[in-house]
């Protein structure tokens, strides 16, 4: 591998082992070289024992006992996610009705995690431990004791139970991630324990990032320390101490040779097939974890390995490729964590969700793209996006370390070491700081925390942010003149679990009389995609989408597949036969049913307009008038601008309106590669957008084209 890879030379503060051979970074803890983890046909018990954390139980359970707040920090895969939570239970901290909370920010990692601890209790998944994420609540009433659930549904608890009453203990998990919920949450966790002094918290992270978390609730100790020494010095009889405890749990990781690219990688996806290919012919036996960036580049390369593997057989076989990305179907899922038989070396082609918040036993080769999907958000343009761009050095190094869990591995950076330090950035930026606002303005709202800018945030959002969302919320008709949730529309688009803009168009729709037809369209729009598609089905699939397209656009397009997949009786071999993904269709149904369930619980009309699809294309405008867009006059080639902010884009190809550019579109969401491209498009009318948000278009009342 020498002509492409050459040897990384950082040395890492502390961290070094070996200060004489370059590229090798020891990533976590002592070293030492025990063979005991990995596969082995040791009894539960026995695995569980054998993990980092399994020698803190005592002392963390000590600090639990004795702290409202204790920081765990320890390295992937040293058992902090699957093992504290049962720690806790056996601790007694479940008794009496009740619960233990454990947040993650990704749901197929509350999927994993919470079925990984089922089968270590013996227990039925949904029965002592279950799970909730968005649309899917897998717990018993008074059954249940510990939960897994993603931040963002917590947050959602708050709604209902401010306080979080049945929770002893909650795990905030994964904070170095420090995803919006996460962020949110954590500053609302403040607030409940200066009310529930009996709450305990732990955060959990993986890296010593968690410092930054430990100084935000250090300064609310000490903040709080001096309110209750005025008000209730009685409390310090009861021998909680309120400053919050660092735990850092020694890992056992192994050393970690890094190759870095020799020069730059024009494709990162084929470079990762090669490399993959390379570490096959000529390393030895140990499964292979590449991190690419989403489904897309995932089956793109899953794709191009099979096929190398049907062509070149004798060079590849014994290669098991195995995608992972949210919204993968859960018999898939279960493959990726289930070892490879013996002889056969697995290729897990993952997002960054393999990069701390799932461990993959087993893995001694990493190949690293070093790029990921982030969100970010332009308050000037009002536009967010998710957008494949680098990531940061401290998730260079998180990816590296996956590859030294059960003995030392080899991690293939596609990227230039030159790149790695004087391009790459230290950290990421918290997400609360590169995100559009909307959702957490509105949820804090409904929480009744009225002054948001003065809000005590681990990070603080840009006041810009901060402001386009308020106009965005007033606009909807959500905030009224005094910024308080206008009543009913405000409370009823805050207990939607939505978007605010789809919750403003299932509202309206419910006026409009069409709420049917448009519960139908959030329900498709929040799963990822109802086609499927791919390399080499490219123009079958195209074909298929053709049967069912809309000149409206393809909300309406999405109406026909639901009519369609309907009328088959919800039958797997049409949707196979129309290129319809059915494990999404039956994701919609499920989606669908409980927006009903919520839409009339908050007092919305359900009714269909049958074939007037103008009411339709109406409520989409009352919810998305944001997002409007127009063709440039005399543009050959597709180019549109926004309405507001006149940025340029272009209609997706994956669009039925691709090449068709009506004049007038509303967008779902932008993708932006080498254009800002717009996905989900339906044509309306621009007189709708006037009556639907006067306040926001009012600038562009004297624009003739609104006339
Ligand atoms: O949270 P942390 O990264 O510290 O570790 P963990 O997720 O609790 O993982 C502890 C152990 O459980 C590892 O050996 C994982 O491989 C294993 N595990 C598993 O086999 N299947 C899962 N679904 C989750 C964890
Ligand atoms: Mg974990």
């Amino acid at each position: 591998m020498s002509r492409f890879w050459k040897p990384g030379t950082e040395r890492p503060q502390g961290r070094v082992v070996d200060d004489e051979e370059g590229g090798v970074i020891f990533l976590s803890g002592s070293h030492h070289s025990s063979s005991s983890s990995g596969y082995g046909h040791a009894s539960i018990d026995k695995q569980r024992q054998r993990l980092p954390v399994f020698k803190y139980r005592t002392a963390i359970l000590y600090l639990v006992e004795t702290r409202a707040t204790t920081i765990i920090v320890g390295e992937t895969g040293s058992g902090k996610t699957t093992q504290i939570p049962q720690y806790l239970k056996e601790a007694g901290w479940a008794a009496g009705g009740r619960l233990i909370a454990c947040t993650q920010p990704r749901r197929l990692a509350v999927q994993a995690v919470a079925s990984r601890v089922a089968e270590e209790m013996g227990v039925k998944l949904g029965d002592e431990v279950g799970y909730t994420i968005r649309f899917e609540d897998v717990t018993k009433p008074n059954v249940t004791v510990l939960k897994f659930l993603t931040d963002g549904v917590l947050l959602r608890e708050m709604m209902d139970d401010p306080l979080l009453t049945k929770y002893s203990v909650i795990m905030v998990d994964e904070a170095h991630e420090r995803s919006i919920s996460t962020d949110i949450l954590l500053g609302l966790l403040k607030k409940i324990q200066r009310r529930r002094p009996e709450l305990r918290l732990i955060i959990s992270s993986a890296t010593i990032e968690a410092k930054s978390m430990s100084d935000f609730f250090q300064m609310r100790f000490s903040s709080a320390l001096a309110i209750r020494k005025r008000r209730e010095p009685e409390n310090e009889g009861h021998g909680l101490q309120v400053e919050p405890a660092i735990l850092s749990v020694e890992g056992r990781g192994f050393n970690v040779q890094i190759n870095y690219a020799e020069e730059a990688v024009q494709d990162y996806v084929q470079a990762a097939v090669s490399t993959v290919l390379l570490i096959h012919e000529r390393e030895p036996a140990g499964d292979v974890l590449v991190f690419l960036t989403g489904q897309d580049d995932i089956e793109a390369a899953a794709q191009l390995l099979a096929d190398e593997v049907h062509t070149n057989g004798k060079h590849s076989s014994g290669l098991i490729v195995l995608p992972l990305y949210s919204g993968l179907p859960r018999a898939e899922q279960e493959l990726v964590f289930s070892p490879a038989p013996r002889g056969k070396r697995k290729v897990v082609i993952s997002t960054n969700i393999a990069e701390t918040s799932l461990t993959l036993e087993g893995i001694v080769y990493v190949v690293d793209s070093g790029f990921s999907k982030q969100r970010f958000y332009n308050p000037l343009s009002d536009i967010e996006n998710l957008v494949v761009a680098p990531i940061s050095r401290a998730s260079a190094r998180q990816r590296a370390g996956r590859a030294g869990r059960v003995r030392p591995g080899k991690c293939y950076r596609l990227y230039t070491e030159e790149y790695f330090l004087n391009h790459m950035s230290n950290e990421a930026i918290p997400e609360i700081q590169r995100s559009n606002m909307v959702s957490c303005v509105i949820q804090l709202k409904a929480l009744g925390i009225d002054n948001i800018l003065g809000f005590d945030w681990p990070a603080s959002p840009s006041a810009e942010a901060m402001i386009r969302a308020l106009e965005v919320l007033y606009s909807l008709g959500v905030l009224d003149d005094d910024a308080k949730l206008t009543s009913p529309t405000g409370f009823q688009v805050a207990e939607l679990p939505l978007d605010p803009m789809v919750s403003k168009m299932i509202i309206a729709s419910s006026q409009l009389g069409c709420s049917e037809e448009i519960i139908t369209i959030a329900a498709v729009l929040s799963v990822q995609s109802i086609w499927i598609s791919g390399r080499g089905i490219q123009k079958e699939s195209d074909e298929a989408k053709l049967r069912f397209a809309a000149a409206e656009g393809d909300h309406i397009t999405f109406l026909n597949v639901y009519k369609g997949f309907h009328q088959s009786g919800k039958s797997s071999q049409w949707c196979h036969k129309n290129y319809i993904n059915y494990h999404a269709m039956r994701k919609v149904l499920e989606v669908r049913e409980q927006l009903k369930r919520t839409a009339k619980r908050i007092g919305l009309v359900l009714k269909s307009c049958e074939s007037d699809m103008q009411v339709v294309r109406k409520a989409v405008a009352a919810g998305y008038f944001a997002n409007a867009c127009h063709l440039e006059a005399y543009s050959h080639n597709g180019k549109y601008k926004t309405l507001r902010g006149s940025q340029e884009v272009y209609i997706h190809p994956s669009s039925v309106l691709f090449r068709v550019n009506p004049k007038w579109v509303i967008y779902n969401s932008l993708v932006s590669t080498d254009r800002q491209y717009m996905r989900n498009v339906i044509t309306i009318d621009p007189s709708w957008l006037m009556e639907a948000a006067p306040h926001f278009y009012q600038l562009q009342q004297s624009n003739p084209l609104l006339r």
